[in-house]
């Protein structure tokens, strides 16, 4: 997994490796001073030689200087590192989610992956970057501190070691405590994260619905959970601080008290003791380093791991070898078809579905809902792949395709349809680049777009705020017709896509499509019947299974389902007349 992060660093490997170096270098400059410092007491000033003093301080700006700039350059390289790997994961991610099915998508649900974008990348980058500057430093500078003070005096530096291994086993085992609290805020996190996601994204719904209050209380709960876990934590990190000063000062004073017997005796010089008073902060406070680090990468290892398995991720629908390149035509075959959301196809959503459309054939798809009628048409350009049995597009298996062949040919207007910010234009020539501005008009003409378009201030050119939330539902859905439309398609398939449309112009699109575009096969799901009896033939749909399939009159006739709709729908807007002309 490490290896899976880090192998993302690319271009940044450099500073990486230049990070540590620095900080080194800043550690030599700091080990160097108290041993100037000391020279200066013992043979400065005890000498009186001022000479000696002026030598050995210009030599301490200078290792000063030396260090400051070790001390920049590792602050500034291990941003750079740190940032640059950021990039390159999130890059990484986001190149890997545009290859996603709709099946990838509904594993780690859009806000889920939202957050490992920005969240738990931000996390890698700020433990990686204390990593690079802190994890060779503090052993580092603990380690030499504790050379020179045997160097020193071997003796006086033996208290240190007792420290170190001392507050070295408190502190692991505060921090293997504290650990455990970490790892169950970071999974809080989640949930406050999600709480805020949904609520954000919906906040029209909740406040039609008056849940204001309801959602600030499940907010408050999140957050008061994280708050107790942290607390929790924190209480427990706190006792590092006071057993840390403890420690400092038992040292100093153990120091101080055999130093000045050894001082006294002449076994010590001043000079001596001042850099070995001097190293005692630096080991210590390394030793304490060393345990944030720690607790940084146990916290930085959720994060990581979320991060890998979107890198990792593969699409559950890749292009085949050898793909097809051509469609021949917009007949639709399923072949014994029985399809699952779960990986384990347990609960079958469509069971045994067997069809045959001929190209050209206009077909209504009608249904409860929940009845997988939106299953049903998502397999034909392979949004998802069968479970089993077959679904052929051209006589050929939609497996078979090269994906962007087959979903150019297989034009979709998905019932939860969006628009994207951006002018009019710019959102129809999704359905195709080069879109000349005849094509476009022609297109909204066809879906009955034209007429609003060109109320509009700008016409064409009006600016869609980001999801189309300055059009109302059903000029959304007219646009997202156009777009679709633009592909020029053999197949083009309407899922619910005129619910919001009123029935007059509902009425005047379905004209336009017999007319204009005879030869491209359609499917229309639609909730009213009015909608589809005019079709070649209609699909009532049952609980994931094929009801009847026929004209309208056959329906009526053979069709327990149908004619139970048909009649409510007469019966209880009369409106069958306005519908049928
Ligand atoms: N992305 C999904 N993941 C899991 N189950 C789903 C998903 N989409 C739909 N379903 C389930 O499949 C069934 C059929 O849904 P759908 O095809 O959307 O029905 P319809 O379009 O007729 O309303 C429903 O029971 C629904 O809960
Ligand atoms: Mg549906």
């Amino acid at each position: 997994m490490v290896k899976k992060i880090l192998g993302e660093l690319h271009e940044f490997k450099l500073p990486s490796i230049i990070t540590p170096i620095c900080m080194i270098g800043e550690v030599i400059a700091e080990m160097i001073i108290p041993i100037l410092m000391g020279r200066i007491v013992d043979l400065g000033i005890n000498g009186a030689d001022m000479g000696y003093i002026m030598r050995t301080g210009l030599m301490m700006i200078v290792v000063a200087l030396f260090g400051l700039f070790a001390g920049l350059g590792g602050a500034y390289f291990g941003a750079k590192a740190s940032t640059g790997l950021a990039r390159n994961l999130r890059k990484k991610m986001f190149d890997n989610i545009q290859t996603f099915s709709f099946a990838n998508i509904d594993k780690f649900s859009s806000s889920g992956l939202v957050t490992r974008l920005t969240t738990d990348v931000t996390n890698i980058q700020n433990s990686y970057q204390m990593i690079l500057r802190m994890a060779m430093r503090a052993p580092a500078s603990m380690v030499i501190a504790l050379i020179m003070s045997f160097v020193i005096n071997a003796r006086l530096a033996s208290i240190y070691l007792i420290a170190v291994i001392g507050l070295g086993c408190f502190i692991a085992f505060i921090m293997s405590k504290a650990t455990k609290y970490f790892k169950a805020v970071f999974e809080k996190y989640d949930r406050l994260n999600e709480s805020v996601q949904e609520n954000v994204s919906a906040i029209r719904v909740v406040k039609a619905y008056v849940r204001e209050d309801y959602e600030k209380a499940k907010f408050k709960t999140a957050a008061l959970n994280i708050f107790e876990m942290f607390v929790k934590a924190e209480k427990v990190v706190t006792l590092n601080g006071p057993v840390m000063t403890a420690t400092v000062y038992i040292c100093i004073l153990l120091i101080s008290w055999f130093g000045a017997h050894m001082i006294v005796a002449e076994e010590l010089t001043t000079g001596a003791m001042m850099s070995l008073l001097t190293y005692c902060m630096n080991i210590l406070m390394s030793l304490m380093m060393l345990s944030m680090i720690f607790v940084m990468i146990t916290m930085s290892q959720a994060s990581a791991k979320r991060i890998a398995e979107v890198i990792d991720e593969e699409t559950s629908i890749a292009n085949p070898s050898n793909p097809v390149m051509e469609v021949k035509d917009g007949s639709i075959v399923f072949d014994n078809v029985s399809f699952s959301y779960s990986v384990d196809g347990t609960e079958p959503v469509l069971k045994d579905v067997n069809l045959d459309i001929k190209s050209g054939e206009t077909i209504g798809i009608i249904g409860g809902t929940g009845s997988a009628k939106s299953s049903l048409v998502n397999l034909i350009s392979r949004l998802y792949d069968v479970t089993k049995g077959s679904v052929s597009v051209g006589g050929i298996d939609v497996r078979k395709y090269d994906m962007e062949v087959l979903r150019n040919q297989v034009s979709v207007v998905l019932q939860k349809n969006v628009l994207f910010s951006g002018t009019v234009a710019e959102n129809l020539r999704w359905g195709d680049r080069n879109a000349t501005d005849e094509e476009i008009k022609r297109a909204c003409h066809l879906a009955c777009a034209d007429e609003f378009i060109e109320k509009m201030p700008d016409g064409y050119d009006t600016y869609i705020e980001q999801g189309g939330t300055n059009v109302s539902g059903g000029q959304r859905q007219r646009l997202c017709i156009a777009r679709a439309l633009l592909k020029k398609p053999k197949i083009l398939i309407l899922d619910d896509s005129t619910s919001a449309v009123d029935t007059a112009t509902d009425a005047k699109i379905r004209k336009a499509f017999a007319e204009e575009i005879p030869n491209t096969t359609k499917l229309i799901i639609a909730q009213r019947i009015s909608s589809v009896q005019e079709c070649d033939r209609i699909i009532v749909m049952d609980d994931g299974m094929i009801n009847g399939f026929g004209t309208h009159d056959e329906l009526l006739k053979n069709n327990d389902i149908y004619r139970e709709v048909y009649e409510s729908q007469v019966g209880s807007s009369g409106d069958a007349d306005f519908d049928s002309k």
